[in-house]
């Protein structure tokens, strides 16, 4: 086996191809094309069994139960949702749409949740009407909003009430989201009012009748290695939760930690281990509670990338190689080779929009040519458009080559566009030597189909 950042199930064939749970990269470009989003089916259902398993553990230890919500945002169809759920996990979803695929797949509504800084009266009316176990709400607007539509429908919602606890992790300062100055959530800091936007939330919410508060929801940011992030993060939530008892009387039953457990993109890359992340939270938050004086919560988790990221390569055809002469930042001058590739910043915008690394190889035959310096990039009409920034490749890669590029399951799909009138690519899931399409390529049909002239 190939080993991080390619999933499990990717090894070589003798012949130096590279086989994907038994099938060879050619056979699928054969038959599926290229671009190609494909995801080991067996490597998701292990990542989502593992999470599952040692978080339960973890906190089962410490007398804490645990849900663990699979993060639809980061790869969401019927096929994945179905997995997810038959590996034991519930689902989150963050907009109407994933909610209504989350229900086409039957994932039942009590073991679905609904996010959104701004969802609409429909979104949440849906919601409702599917019996969802959890709307996270995350503005006062939108607590009286829920209220009111719970009463439009004779129904209680359970809500939980997201909030930012000033702990800043992750990657890039677009995938951070518990600093102050953004959009989601809560403040906790009260920030020269008497008391913070959090507890105001949170008694709001216990005065409607409409509403059930079920507890308190945080999420740090994304792609997080040094687990501490979350530590620091729950103590906030936990020492909220405690105030809040103080204050109203009722001690609330749950707390999510949110998700952002990070990957490897890169070979030699550390990825967050789930059984040494869910035991260091685990052993925090009991210290906390006990500290405290308060009872455990029933805790939950929404890890999206960490499940479905390594599971997923891209599948590309090179189609033109070009050298560039660029001078390096000594003033030497070295060659970079420029490898384009079938798809590009449609298929993949995280390079582009966050500086993302990735690694790419090239996996339809061996090379024993030496390695070169290359950059691969996409077919659109801008400059940014880049798959991998640097990467070392055969100097013999030549147009006709697949190339694959390593864990692109999660946000790849999912945050793909149409750009430059691309059709978006098919994801085939691979499992015990053979393929299927879970969503199928869009045509141009598809594409001018919207046109109505
Ligand atoms: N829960 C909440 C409330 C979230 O906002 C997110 C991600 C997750 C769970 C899942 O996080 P994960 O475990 O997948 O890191 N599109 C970006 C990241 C932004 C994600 C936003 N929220 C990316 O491509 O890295």
């Amino acid at each position: 086996m190939t080993g991080a950042p390619w999933s499990t199930g990717v090894g070589r064939l003798p012949d130096g191809a590279l086989a994907v749970a038994g099938v060879d990269v050619r056979d699928l470009a054969a038959e599926h094309g290229t671009p190609a989003y494909v995801l080991d089916e067996t490597d998701f259902r292990m990542r989502a069994r593992a999470y599952r398993t040692a978080f339960e553990a973890a906190f089962g230890a410490v007398g804490a139960g645990v849900d663990v919500y699979y993060a639809g945002k980061a790869l969401l169809t019927v096929a994945v949702a179905r997995w997810a759920r038959e590996e034991g996990l519930r689902v989150d979803t963050a907009s109407g749409g994933e909610l209504a695929l989350a229900l086409r797949a039957e994932v039942p509504g009590a073991e679905i949740g609904l996010h959104g800084n701004n969802k609409s009266d429909a979104e949440i009316l849906r919601a409702l009407d599917a019996g969802v176990g959890r709307i996270i709400v995350d503005s006062l607007v939108e607590i009286e909003r829920v209220a009111y539509l719970a009463a439009e429908r004779g129904v209680v919602a359970p809500v939980m009430v997201r909030v930012t606890t000033g702990v800043h992790a992750g990657g890039h300062e677009y995938i951070a989201t518990a600093h102050e100055d953004q959009k989601f959530g809560l403040s906790v800091n009260p920030a020269g009012r008497s008391e913070s936007p959090a507890m105001t939330a949170l008694l709001d919410v216990l005065k409607r009748p409409e509403l059930k508060l079920l507890g308190i929801h945080s999420h740090i940011g994304s792609q997080i290695i040094d687990p501490d992030g979350f530590e620091a993060a729950a103590g906030v939530v936990l020492r909220l939760r405690a105030d809040l008892a103080e204050r109203s009387g009722v001690l609330v039953d749950e707390v999510d930690l949110g998700g952002g457990y990070g990957i490897a993109y890169l070979p030699g890359d550390v990825a967050l281990d789930p059984e040494r992340v869910a035991k260091d939270i685990a052993q925090s938050v009991a210290g906390v509670c006990q500290e405290l004086g308060t009872s455990l919560p029933r805790f939950s988790i929404e890890p999206g990338r960490a499940i479905v990221g390594p599971a997923g390569l891209t599948l590309y055809t090179v189609g033109t190689v070009k050298p560039v002469t660029v001078s390096s930042d000594d003033g030497t001058e070295l060659t970079r080779t420029y490898v384009s590739v079938d798809g590009g910043m449609s298929d993949n915008i995280r390079p582009a929009l966050y500086g993302a690394a990735y690694h790419a190889e090239v996996v339809g035959r061996s090379s024993t040519a030496e390695r070169v310096l290359a950059r691969v990039v996409g077919k659109h009409c801008e400059s940014g458009d880049i798959v991998v920034h640097e990467v070392q490749l055969p100097a013999d890669v030549r147009a006709g080559d697949l190339l694959a590029v390593a864990a692109t399951g999660a946000y790849g799909r999912s945050m793909a566009s149409n750009y430059n009138m691309l059709p978006r690519p098919p994801v085939v899931a691979v499992a015990d030597g053979s393929s299927r399409v879970l969503v199928r390529r869009e045509t141009e049909a598809d594409l001018l189909g919207l046109d109505l002239g």
